[in-house]
Formats: structure tokens, C-alpha cells, sequence
């Protein structure tokens, strides 16, 4: 009880910063991730198999041009920092470290990535989440010998570290037959796996100042495109979505156990997994029309992406997958939006909320 009532605490502190953020500037965010946030890192890595820089990928998105985004338009991160009234952070790779943009934010996520580095193997090149760390503390030296050691240290306690990994240790690691970690392990072993491989990559970040995390939960992955044609009748896989709401249960405990043992740790789960649900399960509530299959009409248990010889739907709006991994624009928007809600709701109910914890909010 005590641990949600941190929680709630920790979001409603989080909801204070983020309505004052019209006057004060945004938060500096580090984001690390996989497809589902990189903003173009991919593009620096020529072997990399997994790739998002050429059409119809960004058909929608303000420059109408491919920007490595794994969508159409915008990444759920995107929609968030607008709200947040700052720009996405830069992708690392495109960054000198001589820019300023290294003091505001950047964005480290890279497609194919998972927590376990064995985790996308085969895509040749990616930043696993421990490679993308190890940029960060690259980061931070230069940050210290820009501004000195204790602003770099304030700095980085202030800042928001957004997160988002996990699916690929399932769709591209343990649910693919020819990786050695389907086969090595039963998913209560994995899961541990999991946990604890993310329990050292946390306290890694903690140990370089990180205090304020957000962890994103994994979506409901059986019911994607790509796992649905497996099912051989379009139906979601119902064991995959229960592996996946076991590993969010599980973190969301790590998570909880992180806040208990290292001071000033504010990390939170965003659980995006019942609001991907709903758009799949209600899409006409939301302004689609089809949440089983992709726009992009690739759905196949290899391949998968949005091809520059793939044929587009008709009215790329009614679609909530873009291709076969990846939501569209337009769910991107409502599944940020909703997150965003659901952070409020959380707190909403509480009478008399306790004080921000400390002298800066998140
Ligand atoms: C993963 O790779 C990193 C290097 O990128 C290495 O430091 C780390 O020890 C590896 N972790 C495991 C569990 O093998
Ligand atoms: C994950 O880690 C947390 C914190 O140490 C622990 O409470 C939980 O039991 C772990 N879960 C698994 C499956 O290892």
C-alpha cells in the first residue's frame, strides 16, 4: 500500500510539472528505446537490418519525408513531448557533442533493441539498451565538462528518463524458434531473466543520476499483425498477451522495490498495454475502422515492414497499425493522449494529495 501510495504520489507530481510547463520550459528527456521511439538512429548504422528510412515510412509526418521513425507520422514520444511544449530530442547519432541539444534531451532509441543484448541479433546493427547507457555516460562526461561536475550531476537528477523496452526480447528473441532463448528457457525462467538483466540496467542509470524514470510497459503483442498470422484465423495470441501483462506485473514490482532502496528514485510503469487494448478492441470509438491487420497490408510472419513496393490502404486514418509491428499516427496520437489521462485519473481520486517529493517535480 505504502508503494502505490508512492506512486500515485510520484504521478501527481509528475502532472504538476507537466501543467506548469507552459510557462516554465519542458523537462530535459532521455529516451531510450527500440522502433517504437528511435527518431533515426538506425539511419547512422549502414548494416543495419532494421530500418525505417525509406518510403512510405513518414508519408505522414510534418515533413512528409522518412525520418527513421518506424510510422507513419509520429512516434507516441513525439505526441508526449509536444505536450511536454518541447521538441523530440535529437537522435544521438546525428549529434556532435558540441551541440547544446546534449543539455536539453536526446533521444537514444534504436530499432530492433531489447533489454537482453542477444535481443535483435540478427538485424546486424542497433543499440542494445546497455549500448545505449553506455552513449548516456559518454554523454554525461561531456555534459560535466561543459557545466562542471555538480551541475551535470543536477542536471541529470532533474531530467526524465523515458523507457521503453521489451517487446523485441519476445517478437525478435524468445518467440522466434531460432534463438537460443526460446529454447534455453521456460518464460518463468526468462522472465526472471528479464527482471534481473533490467534491475542492473536501472541501477546503472541511478548510478549516473537518472532519478526520475518512466518505464513503458509492453502493448498487448499477441494481437498484433505480424503475431496474429500466426494464429492461422486472425485471432490475437492469447499466450503471448499474458506473457507480456506477466512481465509488466513483474516490473512494476521491480520498479517498486527500486523506489524502496535507492534515495530519491521516482520510477513509475506507464502502462500502455489496456490503452492499446481498448483501440483494438473498440476501434469506431476512436475514428478507425480496422485494428487487425496493417495499413500497409504486410502482415506475414517475416518481413512485416512498409516496403516501398507494399500498397497502401486507401485512408491511411482508419488503420490502427501502420505495418505489421507498428501503430499509426493516428493511434499514436490517442494512445498518448489517453496515457496521458490515465496519469490524472490515477491521482484524481486521492483528497488531500502529499507534497511533490523534494524540491523539484516530475
Ligand atoms: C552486454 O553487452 C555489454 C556491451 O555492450 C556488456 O558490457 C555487458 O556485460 C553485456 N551483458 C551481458 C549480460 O552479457
Ligand atoms: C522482479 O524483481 C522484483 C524486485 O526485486 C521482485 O520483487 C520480483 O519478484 C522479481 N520478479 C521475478 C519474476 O523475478
Amino acid at each position: 500500500m505504502a508503494a502505490l501510495l508512492a506512486i500515485h504520489t510520484i504521478a501527481f507530481a509528475y502532472l504538476v510539472s507537466v501543467a506548469s510547463s507552459a510557462v516554465a520550459p519542458g523537462p530535459v528527456t532521455y529516451i531510450f528505446g527500440d522502433s517504437m521511439a528511435d527518431v533515426g538512429n538506425n539511419n547512422f548504422f549502414p548494416q543495419s537490418l532494421a530500418k525505417a528510412n525509406y518510403p512510405w515510412y513518414g508519408i505522414d509526418y510534418s515533413t512528409k519525408q522518412p525520418t527513421g521513425r518506424f510510422t507513419n507520422g509520429r512516434t507516441i514520444g513525439d505526441v508526449m513531448s509536444a505536450k511536454f511544449g518541447v521538441p523530440p530530442p535529437p537522435a544521438y547519432l546525428s549529434l556532435s557533442m558540441n551541440d547544446d541539444a546534449i543539455l536539453k534531451g536526446i533521444n537514444f532509441a534504436s530499432g530492433g533493441a531489447g533489454i537482453l543484448n542477444e535481443t535483435g541479433s540478427y538485424f546486424v546493427q542497433y543499440l542494445s539498451f546497455d549500448a545505449q547507457i553506455s552513449y548516456f555516460e559518454k554523454t554525461k562526461e561531456v555534459i560535466k565538462l561543459r557545466i562542471g561536475e555538480a551541475e551535470a550531476e543536477k542536471l541529470c537528477n532533474d531530467a526524465l528518463y523515458l523507457i521503453g523496452l521489451g517487446s523485441n526480447d519476445y517478437i525478435n528473441n524468445f518467440l522466434q524458434p531460432f534463438m537460443a532463448d526460446g529454447q534455453a528457457y521456460t518464460h518463468d525462467e526468462f522472465i526472471v531473466l528479464l527482471n534481473s538483466t533490467l534491475n542492473s540496467q536501472l541501477m546503472r542509470l541511478y548510478g549516473l543520476g537518472a532519478r526520475k524514470v518512466v518505464f513503458n510497459g509492453i502493448g498487448p503483442l499477441g494481437c498484433i499483425p505480424s503475431q496474429r498470422v500466426k494464429s492461422g484465423n486472425g485471432q490475437c495470441l492469447h499466450r503471448v498477451n499474458q506473457y507480456v501483462k506477466e512481465f509488466n506485473a513483474q516490473v512494476t514490482k521491480l520498479l517498486m522495490a527500486l523506489n524502496a532502496a535507492l534515495p530519491g528514485a521516482q520510477m513509475i510503469l506507464a502502462d500502455s498495454y489496456p490503452v492499446v487494448m481498448e483501440l483494438i478492441d473498440h476501434p469506431e470509438k476512436y475514428g478507425f475502422k480496422i485494428s487487425t491487420t496493417s495499413c500497409c497490408n504486410v502482415d506475414s510472419t517475416v518481413g512485416g515492414m512498409c516496403l516501398p513496393n507494399s500498397q497502401l490502404c486507401a485512408n491511411r486514418r482508419d488503420y490502427v497499425f501502420w505495418d505489421a509491428y507498428h501503430t499509426s499516427d493516428a493511434a499514436n496520437e490517442i494512445i498518448a493522449n489517453k496515457m496521458f489521462a490515465d496519469l490524472s485519473a490515477l491521482t484524481s481520486g486521492s483528497a488531500a494529495p502529499a507534497p511533490a517529493p523534494g524540491p523539484t517535480s516530475f
